[in-house]
């Protein structure tokens, strides 16, 4: 990793400045680099320039340098080969105009600067999760639909493994320049668990888009929305539903986005974005990158559980709600958050795993997963609907709550996961007691039949309304 000194910049700089490229505004005033508190890790002595890679590239892909040029980044002295350069023996390094460079540029080439921030993206989901080969999503992708739809599809949000394309004898193919040539099926990718060919993990534009890696562009939700929506994980539709993104908005002039310190209730107050409550820095507690130090559920899983230490992470969330929010307020949402992932947990999901284990112990099931169409309708109760109204409780998106999630819930339970389940154990002793004594329960009581009275009502409150009975 190397590093220029400021005068070495500012030459380079002006060199473009005088061949006529355009410049921005910013950089053509902006006042030479100072040391700053916020200095990275390690600043390496100069033993390398970027000065002709702008150059010739401010010709080839002059949007690539401008967004560069940009960037913190150009204004601090990182220029190409600070990210770039490969060391002699890096599998994917390959000479390029003098300089030995790598086209890969992966979170240890980040580290050299940004440690601390690297290994918390390191400790954190994110940077797992391209590990996903057991999951059933995983069989869904990769066989009931096809690899290819894996490639463009799971590991577009989730991360490939780098590749290069190989000859008959496994040699690593290169191009008549000598450069290795990755394989198109797995690069480009920057998919959030990226496994990489140095064996770091990750893709840090996933979420700082090169190359202008704004902070700013990753304090907004639209980046999280890449991945975080759609029928299995709607984070971003619910998010929108709910008062704090209408807040976000309708007042993102006053979110103050492009300030380089960011704190939550200094430097803005009008709304909380994903990056608030999941990362960003109150006054209490710095930002972090990882994503799961404030949850304290997974809302994932078929049944939900609390997470190791779940309270320590919660009251870190709870700190950035206390921001905006009294602490009735928020231990009162919380409650009813709880008892919502609890009802569903025990009154859907618990019982419906209870059924299909016992299906399974009694061979009424065969070990392949998806084919039989109780397994469809099971995924999808707590993989699709299910996750939707978890997730809609949590993050105070009510329509996602009722109508995309418990109703939908409820829908499938008793009208297709249990008829489908019965017709499955028909005949069977064992699955049959077992679904007696879920339908007997309390919970499930409202099914045997409602009284004339509470069904009087039903059909009063229409006549009142619409002038007809209720269907
Ligand atoms: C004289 C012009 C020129 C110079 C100097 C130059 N490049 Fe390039 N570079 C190109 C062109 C043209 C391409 C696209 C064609 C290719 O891949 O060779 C390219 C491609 C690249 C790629 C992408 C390779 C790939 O796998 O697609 C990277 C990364 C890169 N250059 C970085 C650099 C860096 C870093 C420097 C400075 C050491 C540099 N370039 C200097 C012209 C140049
Ligand atoms: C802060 C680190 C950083 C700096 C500085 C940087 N790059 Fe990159 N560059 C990246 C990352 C990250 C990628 C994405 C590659 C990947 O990981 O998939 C990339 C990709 C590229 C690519 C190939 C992808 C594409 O979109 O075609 C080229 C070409 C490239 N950089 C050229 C340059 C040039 C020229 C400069 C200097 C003006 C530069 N880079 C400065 C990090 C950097
Ligand atoms: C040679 C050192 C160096 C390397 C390598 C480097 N950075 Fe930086 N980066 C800096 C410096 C210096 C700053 C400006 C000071 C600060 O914010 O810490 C900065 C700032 C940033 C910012 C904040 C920009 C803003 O809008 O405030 C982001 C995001 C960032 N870097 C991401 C990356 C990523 C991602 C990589 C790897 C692809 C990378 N950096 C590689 C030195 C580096
Ligand atoms: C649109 C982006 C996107 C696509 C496409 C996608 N996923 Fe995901 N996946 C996610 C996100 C985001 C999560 C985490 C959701 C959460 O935490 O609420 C996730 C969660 C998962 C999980 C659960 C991980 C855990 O720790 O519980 C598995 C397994 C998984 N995905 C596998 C796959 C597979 C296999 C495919 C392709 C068939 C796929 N995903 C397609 C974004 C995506
Ligand atoms: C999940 C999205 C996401 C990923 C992935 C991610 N970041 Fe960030 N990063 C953010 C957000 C959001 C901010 C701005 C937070 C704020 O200012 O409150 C940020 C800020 C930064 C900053 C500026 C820090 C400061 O103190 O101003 C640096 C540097 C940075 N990231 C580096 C990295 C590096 C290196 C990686 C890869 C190891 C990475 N980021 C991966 C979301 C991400
Ligand atoms: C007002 C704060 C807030 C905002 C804004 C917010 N979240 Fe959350 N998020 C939460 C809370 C609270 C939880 C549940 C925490 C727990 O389990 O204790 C949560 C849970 C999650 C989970 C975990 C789901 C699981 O599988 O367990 C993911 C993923 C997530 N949020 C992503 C996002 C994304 C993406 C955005 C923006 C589109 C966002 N969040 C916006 C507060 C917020
Ligand atoms: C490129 C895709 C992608 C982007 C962009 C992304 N995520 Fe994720 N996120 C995922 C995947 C995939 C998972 C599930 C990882 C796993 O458990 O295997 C995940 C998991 C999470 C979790 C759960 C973590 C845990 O420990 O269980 C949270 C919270 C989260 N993301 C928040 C965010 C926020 C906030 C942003 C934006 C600042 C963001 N993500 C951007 C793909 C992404
Ligand atoms: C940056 C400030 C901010 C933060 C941080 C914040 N909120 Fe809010 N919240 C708001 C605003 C603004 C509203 C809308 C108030 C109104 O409509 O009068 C709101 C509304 C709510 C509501 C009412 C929702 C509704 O539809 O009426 C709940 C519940 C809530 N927030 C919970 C939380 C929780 C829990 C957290 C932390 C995980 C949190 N908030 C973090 C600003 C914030």
């Amino acid at each position: 990793m190397t590093r220029l000194t400021s005068t070495g910049w500012m030459a380079v700089i002006a060199g473009l400045l005088l061949a006529g490229s355009a410049a921005t505004a910013r950089l053509d005033g902006a006042p030479p680099p100072a040391a700053k508190a916020a200095a990275p890790a390690k600043r390496a002595a100069a033993t390398g320039s970027s000065t002709q890679c702008i150059a010739c590239h401010a010709r080839n892909s002059p949007a690539l340098v401008s967004q560069w040029r940009d960037s913190a980044h150009a204004v601090e002295g990182v220029g190409c080969l600070e990210c770039h350069r490969a060391e002699v023996g890096e599998v994917d390094g390959f000479m390029h105009q003098g300089e030995r460079i790598a086209t890969v540029v992966t979170p240890k080439d980040c580290a050299a600067c940004h440690e601390s921030i690297t290994a918390e993206f390191d400790a954190s989901h994110h940077s797992k999760a391209s590990s996903f080969i057991g999951s059933l999503d995983n069989v869904l992708g990769e066989v009931i639909e096809g690899p290819i739809i894996a490639a463009n599809g799971c590991w577009q949000c989730h991360g490939s493994t780098v590749q290069f394309l190989t000859d008959a004898n496994g040699r690593v193919r290169r191009d008549k320049e000598g450069k290795p040539i990755l394989d198109p099926m797995t690069w480009p990718n920057t998919g959030i668990g990226r496994v990489n060919l140095d064996g770091s993990r990750g893709a840090c534009s996933a979420c700082h888009s090169r190359h202008s890696f704004k902070a700013s562009m990753a304090r907004q939700p639209e980046v999280c929305g890449k991945c975080h929506m759609g029928p299995d994980h709607p984070q971003i539709e619910i998010f929108e539903e709910s008062k704090h993104g209408i807040a976000y908005r309708t007042r993102i002039n006053e979110m103050n986005l492009e300030s380089k310190s960011w704190v939550l209730g200094k430097d803005y107050t009008a709304a909380p974005t994903c990056a608030t409550c999941h990362m960003s820095a109150t006054p209490n507690q710095p930002l972090t990158h990882d994503v799961g130090a404030r949850i304290s559920w997974t809302l994932r899983p078929v049944i939900s559980r609390k997470l190791e230490n779940w309270e320590t992470r919660r009251a870190s969330m709870q700190d950035t709600c206390h921001q905006c929010h009294g602490p009735d307020f928020v231990g009162a949402f919380y409650k009813s958050f709880d008892s919502a992932v609890e009802i569903y947990n025990s009154k859907f999901a618990e019982p419906a795993k209870r059924i299909m284990d016992t299906l399974r112990a009694r061979n009424r099931l065969t070990p392949t997963p998806f084919d039989e169409e109780l397994e469809w309708t099971f995924y999808r109760l707590w993989h699709h609907e299910g996750r939707r109204a978890r997730m809609g409780v949590s993050m105070q998106g009510p329509d996602y709550t009722q109508w995309h999630g418990f109703f939908e819930v409820a829908e499938n339970f008793y009208f297709r996961f249990l008829p489908q389940a019965q017709e499955a154990g028909h005949g069977d002793a064992e699955v049959e007691k077992v679904v007696k004594a879920i339908l007997d329960s309390p919970e499930h009581a409202w099914k045997k039949g409602m009284s004339p009275e509470d069904r009087a009502r039903i059909d009063a409150f229409y006549k009142q309304r619409y002038g007809t009975d209720a269907q």
